[in-house]
């Protein structure tokens, strides 16, 4: 990974907002989830736009232009139009000569698979150069007047610019699962386009499944929880995520979160609080990360990459 930017919209929702008109207060939904405010597209943009944005960040990051990429991987289950996906029309926008691309879905977890394709693209020689965006605008589908959803989900993109080369590390295979009995604990009906959610049970899946899944990735990479610097996991709730990390024994300093401002961008969360972790000073190059994601179907996720890791002389 040699490039990341990320994008959000202007338009800020706090929590008192809500208190206007839902059965809520600013104090329940921090104490409950750790969110302050977070980020809607309001009209005046597309998605589209947002994500164009991030994907420039990512490439001037990289030091790449749109010329060099061979395959775009959006992942999104909330794109402008139903059909075309986002990701033709970004490899235009971008000004790709014609590259692969292709939106994928798996909710909140859309990131991690679509990164473990890339690398595998990658990997298998078929693409030396891979774009990989998260973008998502979950206030198209989220009814407002369902308190125990319009609080938690929110809009923004990230995206990383994915490299071929010989790394000591780079990105090791992920663990990837789905568990498809769970469907209609967290799902959006193709009618009512509103996404329902129980989320006690989601709450305890997340959790459960995200720590089960890092513990594999680490153990695939052949490493232990002390090697990991920095642990993001799908901002989806800030006291998911503390659980995850204490489950794990990853100490406090060594997780990042921007849930408090963000809120749940479903696949657009991991790769901006990557975004974000480096911005602050939390993630530099070389570190090992630890990533993790769950989302509806249920589908799940998580992996271990080297960031940043530079390319071997030569290779
Ligand atoms: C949604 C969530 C914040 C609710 O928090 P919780 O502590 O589990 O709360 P509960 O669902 O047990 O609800 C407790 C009470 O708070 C109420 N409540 C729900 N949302 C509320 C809100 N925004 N403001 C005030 N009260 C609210 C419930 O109606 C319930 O009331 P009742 O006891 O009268 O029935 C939490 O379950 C959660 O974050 N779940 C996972 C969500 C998630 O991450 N989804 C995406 C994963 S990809």
């Amino acid at each position: 990974m040699i490039g990341i930017g990320s994008a959000l919209p202007e338009h800020i929702v706090s929590n008192k907002d809500f208190e206007a008109y839902l059965d809520t207060t600013d104090a329940w939904i921090q104490r409950r989830t750790g969110i302050r405010e977070r980020r809607h597209l309001n009209g005046s943009i597309e998605l589209t736009d947002l994500a164009l944005e991030a994907c420039r960040n990512a490439l001037e990051d990289a030091g790449r232009d749109g010329a060099d990429i061979d395959h775009v991987i959006v992942a999104t289950f909330t794109p402008d139009r139903l059909m075309p996906g986002l990701a033709p029309k970004l490899a235009k926008l971008l000004g790709t000569n014609g590259a692969g691309a292709i939106d994928v879905n798996a909710a909140c977890a859309g990131f991690l698979y679509g990164l473990d394709q890339s690398a595998a693209l990658i990997e298998s020689g078929r693409v030396d150069l891979a774009l990989v965006v998260g973008a998502e605008a979950l206030s198209r589908v989220t009814d407002p007047s369902d308190r125990g959803t319009a609080i938690l989900f929110a809009d923004g993109a990230a995206a990383v610019v994915v490299e071929a080369g010989e790394f000591d590390h780079g990105c090791s295979p992920f663990v990837l699962a789905s568990d498809g009995e769970h469907g209609d604990l967290l799902y959006a009906e193709r009618e009512e386009r509103l996404l329902r959610m129980e989320g006690q049970e989601v709450y305890r899946h997340a959790v459960e499944r995200m720590v089960e899944a890092t513990r594999e990735a680490l153990r695939r990479a052949d490493m232990t929880v002390d090697d990991v610097d920095v642990l993001i996991v799908h901002q989806a709730n800030q006291r998911i995520i503390d659980a995850a990390a204490r489950r794990l024994g990853v100490p406090e300093e060594k997780v990042f979160a921007n849930v408090a401002t963000i809120a749940n961008t479903s696949s657009a969360s991991v790769p901006l609080a990557l975004h974000h972790a480096e911005l602050a000073g939390a993630l530099k190059p070389g570190d090992t990360v630890a990533l993790a994601a769950f989302g509806g179907g249920f589908v799940w996720g998580a992996g271990i990459l080297r960031w940043k890791e530079r390319v071997h002389a030569g290779a």
